[in-house]
């Protein structure tokens, strides 16, 4: 059985026989040496970095797979902010929020958000994932019916089924079967949410907020926007999605994650007064799990600083997004429809796709891969992430490695 055959055929008689086929694929001989997901990172998310792979060995790699877009991880105000505050408050919480997990910098942090996108209040999580499926399950239920795009993150459709509600789908970014939806649930007569990623995270395009905020409107749903990929990046000046359309003030539930532009971890809800308050005493995820750690959230009030002034670097991000795009385009590759740092690179068989992100890596460039069903498996691709530090020297190299490899592999 091939590792890609493997992922989604886990049945077994014993509980834990599902364990036997993935060990039996990661130790086969086709997949000896650095094949499997996941390297290690051995210094600093930077745009040159050197990893461990499974085999062990160590390499340099120009790095594509990084949501730190801007570079904030490593951004030298950031990081001192958070050695100050080891410093003051220790390297964790000890509690969660409800109790004594939060600091006076969480509330800074809060506040910071909430004007961000001019909202009355904000809900900080300690984890993205965590933060929509709190949120989506502590706003719904049974009585309620929850509209997702299909390309919505994994943490929104698993939220969505924790709800409990009814749940419907409508194909990636289509705004007549979203209306087909609603017009339908009409006659049902319950409480709807629409959710969306802002940025796609597996496409990189953005969703139709001007269209799906005139829905909603319309057909008297309430609209969550998940931004982790828009935050920061798209928008005349980097507040996400909801301005690249002129909404920022129709969305109900702006969701955003820390751990991509933010480059830390955690995630937030911003939204009106009452409904953050009924998120800290009804969102699970939040109110039972430890709050974020002090430094982490030093750095971020640091973060948000450079946001709010759009001083960040959103500009020197995009003349590297335009450029390797436009040089990879040039040379045949399918980018899609891409409109962020996420840049896919269509390959379409996942065979290749594997065996083009072994090359890749072994040649020294890191790409995160995508495949069935994050997306379907004859649009399984290379997913790139890049970030402002890269050079240009860099993203050339990287380039003439992955126009061979795409040579070598018959996808230009
Ligand atoms: C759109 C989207 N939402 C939520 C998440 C989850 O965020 P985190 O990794 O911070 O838990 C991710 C991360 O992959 C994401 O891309």
């Amino acid at each position: 059985m091939k590792f890609e055959d493997f992922l989604y055929t886990q049945e077994g008689e014993d509980l834990f026989e599902k364990t036997e086929g993935l060990d039996r694929v990661l130790s086969s001989s086709q997949m000896t040496g650095s094949e499997g997901l996941g390297v290690q990172m051995l210094e600093k998310a930077g745009p040159y970095v050197k990893i461990k792979e499974r085999s062990g060995c160590e390499h340099e790699v120009i790095m594509l797979g990084s949501n730190s877009y801007l570079n904030l991880t490593t951004n030298k105000k950031v990081c001192d902010a958070a050695i100050k505050a080891i410093e003051k408050y220790g390297y964790g919480m000890g509690a969660v929020s409800v109790y004594a997990g939060i600091s006076d910098i969480h509330k800074e942090l809060e506040k910071r958000i909430a004007n961000f996108y001019k909202t009355e209040d904000a809900v900080l999580f300690p984890s993205g994932y965590g933060t929509n499926i709190g949120v989506i399950s502590a706003l719904c239920s049974k009585e309620d019916i929850i509209i997702n795009d299909s390309a919505n993150h994994a943490s929104i459709f698993d939220g969505s089924k924790l709800s409990g509600a009814d749940v419907r789908v409508y194909p990636h970014n289509d705004m007549k079967a979203l209306e087909h939806i609603l017009e339908k649930c009409d006659k049902l007569n319950k409480p709807k949410l629409i959710i969306t990623d802002g940025v796609f995270s597996m496409y990189g395009d953005i969703a139709r907020l001007d269209k799906i905020c005139e829905l909603a409107h319309k057909w008297g749903a309430k609209v969550m926007v998940d931004d982790a990929h828009g935050l920061g990046i798209v928008g005349a000046t980097g507040r996400g999605s909801a301005q690249v359309y002129g909404v920022e003030n129709k969305i109900d539930l702006n969701v955003g994650m820390l751990s991509k532009t933010a480059g830390a971890v955690g995630g937030y809800c911003a939204t009106t007064r009452k409904i953050a308050q009924y998120l800290r005493h009804y969102a699970r995820s939040f109110f039972f799990s430890t709050a974020l750690p002090a430094p982490t959230v030093a750095g971020l009030n640091e973060v948000f600083k450079l946001l709010e002034h759009d001083r960040a670097g959103r500009k020197e991000l995009w003349q590297n997004i335009n450029y390797i795009k436009e040089k990879l385009n040039k040379l045949g590759f399918n980018t899609g429809e891409t409109q962020s740092g996420i840049v896919p690179i269509i390959i379409g068989d996942e065979q290749i796709l594997f065996k083009m992100y072994q090359d890749l890596r072994l040649s020294g460039v890191y790409t995160n891969i995508v495949t069935y069903p994050a997306v379907r498996r004859k649009e399984c691709r290379l997913r790139l992430c890049i970030m402002k530090d890269l050079t240009q020297a860099q993203i050339d190299r990287a380039v003439e490695i992955i126009a061979k490899i795409g040579k070598k592999y018959g996808i230009i």
